[in-house]
């Protein structure tokens, strides 16, 4: 790349300025493109009115056109008698569509009822659009956020502890909204707030020197099953009051930092981390570890800056923050003077903040964790860590449901245990694996192929039932209903897109080469209703990553396949005059459906 000051003597060469161009070019979506025009025509329209936002919004029914602008009514309750020639909502509307700038983006606009302006768009400009992208690539229709850094602290599970269908969905929505915000070209941090420092260590501790000489040697063996060993230990806890004062103790000298204590809680979590990171691995999930321990010693200065800001006092012996509109204070020094939740969440909060520079902190937990978010946001906000709510850094509860069972409670298993993760996951995949060698596929496939499939189908059909209902909402865990293949399933999506691989594949039509020297029309109504569709993909993922809902990303999915089915049952594609135009349509609605996927965290079968 030639950069120099002295422009004037050196000319680039045309192609690598050009490669570049097409790489980082980003026109934003259709959506804020068209506001773009109608802002410039507010502007014309009503000079003396500075801030009046453009309102688009998609078409309900696409026979009355693609968009409509939505101001003309509000805007002529504002400007009423001030300009004389405005009888009427309809006039603005008039004006409003009248001084719209020129634009190949638009066919025309007429104005409905009283003063929505609906808007066709262009269909060669559409078809433009989208071969576009086939040559440029997906990452061209990224949306742009406002946030350069954020936090995604998610799944989060507790050391010794189960980790539980809570902390899956916590992963599931988490790794989803990871993607969504690295698409759109933010920095991630990815962060597992481990419980690992709570008092149930002192316990753990106490019970692994009490029950065994030798820990040091062998702790894997020492300990077991973990949840079998923490529930032991809790037993002896509640029942031995001598135990229990040792353990009390044993977490006094872990926090003193005494090596033998650091020693055997390390082990702990070390075996502790080996179970997790066995569902991580099957759900493909990137997670960097930060534990509650490593906020620790920035607990005293968190609790000192918001201490000076009188923020911090005594109530009952313990220290408290009392945040406006709670009755109940948040506890942030416990009686005994230990730490607790809030106070390390406090100070991640600072560290993030400040060391890391997140613009954008994202906690998923359940819905029952609401208050304490709530409670330390509010603190925050106090102490002048944060500014005002709509404005960055930002903090952010995502929030959830529970994962119910048939009988409409609580999810587990007939043993009324807690359901085993890993178990769950393998059972998914052995059902699809089962329906697959069922189809034949055992003989038609490699075994490795059938395992890569199954695998594919059974974890992306459990990540997909979560995330395709509103997060707030309680769901139901139902392995039929996942792994069925008609309706709003992974399995159902998956097979729609291995059926477009297919009809490309059977074509036997070079589509690299189809990019290059064919052309995309959208000719029949089906075509160009598919293409809006397509279109639409950014100003959604947009849509769904700024409001923190997946399942917004969900149904548009679901739609997308819809409308393709349409388009194949009424257009002929292989040998049709249309072939190049409809193959290249193919084309680009299975490369949309593969980036959902995989912002959905969802792996792409191409054979079915
Ligand atoms: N370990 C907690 C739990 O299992 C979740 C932690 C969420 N993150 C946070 N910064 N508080 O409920």
């Amino acid at each position: 790349i030639l950069r120099t000051t002295k422009r004037s003597f050196c000319i680039p060469k045309v192609q690598s300025v050009a490669a570049m161009s097409t790489v980082t070019e980003n026109l934003g979506s259709l959506k804020q493109q068209l506001e773009k025009l109608f802002g410039e025509s507010l502007r014309v329209t009503v000079p003396d009115e500075l801030d009046v936002p453009p309102i688009i919004t998609p078409c309900k029914d696409l026979k009355h056109g693609d968009y409509q602008c939505n101001n003309a009514m509000s805007l002529f309750a504002k400007i009423k008698g001030k300009v004389p020639e405005f009888k009427k909502p309809q006039s603005v509307g008039e004006a409003i569509k009248n001084n719209v700038p020129k634009s190949d983006m638009i066919e025309n606009c007429t104005i409905a009822g009283p003063g929505y302006v609906n808007i066709t768009l262009s269909r060669q400009w559409m078809a433009e659009r989208i071969h576009k992208m086939l040559a440029d690539g997906i990452q061209t229709w990224a949306p742009k956020l406002p946030v350069q850094r954020a936090v995604v602290d998610f799944s989060s599970p507790n050391i010794a502890k189960e980790m539980h269908v809570g902390h899956l969905r916590s992963t599931i929505i988490g790794d989803t909204l990871a993607r969504m915000l690295e698409f759109s070209n933010v920095e991630v941090l990815r962060r597992n707030h481990v419980g690992d420092w709570g008092t149930q260590f002192g316990m753990l501790i106490e019970y692994l020197f009490e029950q065994n000489q030798n820990w040091e040697a062998a702790p894997t063996e020492a300990i077991g099953d973990l949840q079998e060993f923490y529930k032991q230990s809790k037993t002896k806890f509640d029942e031995d009051s001598g135990f229990k004062e040792r353990a009390q103790k044993a977490v006094v000298s872990l926090q003193g930092g005494e090596e033998k204590y650091r020693k055997a809680w390390a082990q702990i979590c070390e075996i502790s981390r080996k179970e997790f990171d066995k569902v991580y691995e099957r759900l493909d999930i990137k997670l960097e570890e930060k534990g509650e321990s490593f906020y620790n010693p920035y607990i005293p200065k968190a609790l000192e800056l918001l201490s000076k800001e009188n923020l911090i006092e005594e109530s009952e012996g313990a220290r408290v923050i009392f945040v406006g509109g709670i009755k109940r204070p948040l506890i942030v020094v416990k009686k005994d003077g230990g730490y607790n939740y809030a106070s390390t969440d406090l100070a991640a909060l600072w560290y993030r903040l400040n060391e890391e520079k997140a613009e954008w902190i994202i906690y998923v937990t359940d819905v029952g964790q609401r208050e304490h978010f709530e409670m330390f946001f509010a603190a925050a906000r106090l102490a002048g860590w944060l500014p005002a709510e709509d404005k960055y850094p930002k903090v952010s509860h995502v929030g959830f449901g529970l994962v119910l069972g048939e009988d409409g409670k609580r999810f587990r298993t007939r043993s009324t245990e807690v359901v085993k993760l890993v178990d769950l996951l393998d059972e998914a995949k052995n059902r699809c694996k089962e329906a697959l060698v069922e189809r034949g596929k055992a003989q038609e496939w490699t075994g490795e192929e059938l395992e890569q499939t199954a695998e594919a189908i059974g974890y992306g059909a459990v990540k997909y039932a979560d995330l395709k209902n509103n997060r707030l909402t309680n769901y139901t865990f139902n392995f039929d209903q996942m792994l069925n293949d008609k309706g709003n399933t992974a399995v159902y999506l998956l097979y729609a897109h291995a059926r477009i691989c297919s009809i490309i594949r059977k074509s036997g039509k070079d589509i690299e080469e189809l990019k290059k020297v064919g052309t995309l029309d959208l000719a029949h109504p089906s075509e160009r209703v598919l293409g809006l569709h397509l279109l639409q993909f950014p100003e959604v993922v947009e849509e769904a990553v700024t409001n923190l809902l997946p399942n917004i990303l969900c149904e548009y999915l679901y739609n997308l396949s819809e409308d393709f089915t349409t388009f194949y049952t009424n257009c002929q594609v292989v040998g049709s005059a249309e072939e190049t135009s409809r193959l290249l349509l193919c084309e680009a609605t299975a490369l949309v459906i593969r980036k959902c996927f995989y912002l959905l965290g969802i792996k792409p079968v191409y054979k079915i």
